[in-house]
């Protein structure tokens, strides 16, 4: 198996769905700055990946990955040691075919030249997509996409340099049936340390209704993936949208709360230079960090779920077991699950910490959060006893 660079989620920073191909040296590198500025890197966020469309349109004259010079100025090794310099992980995108989606070069047959590349570079972790992928001839599609992985998987391992790999494979197989979908995350755990699932979060320039609905779609799809993530291999479900983006403080706060529940990669997307000091303080709040990150590294699992409403049950390091209830819905609604059905061990009463506002409380067997305003989540620290 590719080796086991992340025993915690990876966190960092993307420019994609808040720049997508509107990319350059400078907005990277204040992006950086901003990460460290506002105490975020700090707190974990320190991989900053450039997505898409930061190549030139097509190779150099040796074969070799080229950055595009207008974007770029001074090329990819020296934005990584900008990057290294702050503190920073550095991190690029590729694609294991013909042509990335954006139809810049894709790696298919110079999988160890680019790896070469990148590990030249310095960079810390790889993003591979899965567009304009040819079907090899008498194979399936998915043992092609199989193939394409592992060829880059070994290509990066041999590099010798320790380079996190993030596998888009299972979102380009999430409509071919549970049964391929599920053999695919299989290898994607074992070629990699974290693979996407679920549909893109939607981009900047979608209505915050939309932005919502792609956050239910991929916590909903996520949330059943428990059982295939195991600790140094992550689901992810795509970035967090905190930040410029027209959503709620309830509604930014449910998806870090449910991300951190999932275990998930903590990746934001936005324009960190201009954060408010609300979307700061929801993606920074440190013990909900605490419970992504935590050592015993578990995916939280559904306890129950209906149209409108579900609860997670997420166990700890410590003992503890972190509890969300999330009010998807439009009304506000009392949710409750009880502390056996969440697994918690049998006590005469519990701790409650919440970890959004910070309230303390008590309680007996029932685990209850009343009036949960619409789009929101209550996010309990439980401690029995
Ligand atoms: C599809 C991926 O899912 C996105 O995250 C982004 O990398 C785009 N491709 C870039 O083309």
């Amino acid at each position: 198996a590719y080796p086991n660079l992340a025993p915690r989620p990876p966190m960092g920073w993307n420019n994609w769905s808040y720049y997508m191909c509107d990319i350059n040296e400078k907005t990277v590198l204040d992006n950086a700055r901003a990460l460290v500025r506002t105490g975020l890197a700090g707190k974990g966020y320190r991989t900053v990946t450039i997505d898409d469309c930061w190549m030139g349109r097509a190779r150099g004259s040796r074969g070799e990955l080229v950055a595009d010079p207008v974007k770029f100025p001074h090329g990819m090794a020296y934005l990584g040691r900008q990057l290294h310099r702050l503190g920073l992980k550095f991190g690029i995108y590729e694609d294991v075919g013909t042509l990335t989606c954006e139809k810049f070069p894709g790696s298919l047959g110079h999988f160890q030249e680019d790896a070469a590349q990148f590990a030249e570079w310095k960079v810390d972790y790889v993003k591979a997509d899965g567009c304009n992928v040819p079907v090899a001839p008498g194979h399936t599609k998915e043992e092609t996409y199989r193939d394409l992985y592992g060829q880059m998987s070994r290509a990066l391992r041999d590099t010798g340099r320790p380079i996190t790999f993030s596998v888009s494979a299972p979102a380009y197989f999430q409509f071919d049936g549970d049964s391929v979908w599920h053999q695919v995350i299989g290898w994607s755990a074992e070629v990699g340390n974290l693979w996407r699932g679920g549909r893109d979060v939607a981009l900047q320039q979608s209505t915050p209704a939309a932005k919502w609905s792609s956050i239910v779609y991929n916590f909903r799809y996520n949330a059943k993936l428990s059982g295939l993530q195991k600790p140094g291999r992550w689901n992810d479900p795509d970035f967090l949208l905190a930040g410029d983006t027209g959503l709620t403080r309830e509604e930014i706060r449910s998806q870090m709360s449910l991300w951190a529940m999932m275990a998930a990669p903590l990746i934001s997307s936005t324009d960190v230079t201009g954060l408010s000091g609300q979307a700061r303080s929801v993606l920074g709040n440190k013990n909900v960090i605490a419970v992504d990150q935590d050592a015993l590294g578990v995916q939280g699992h559904l306890v129950q779920q209906d149209d409108g409403s579900a609860v997670l049950a997420k166990p700890l390091r410590n003992g503890d077991t972190a509890i969300a209830l999330f009010n998807s819905g439009a009304t506000a609604r009392t949710l409750s699950v009880t502390a056996a059905a969440a697994g918690l061990p049998q006590a005469g009463s519990y701790r409650l910490h919440e970890l959004v506002t910070g309230r303390r409380t008590r309680s007996g067997g029932d685990i209850v959060a009343r009036d949960v305003p619409p789009h929101s989540t209550v996010l309990y620290r439980v401690t029995p006893g």
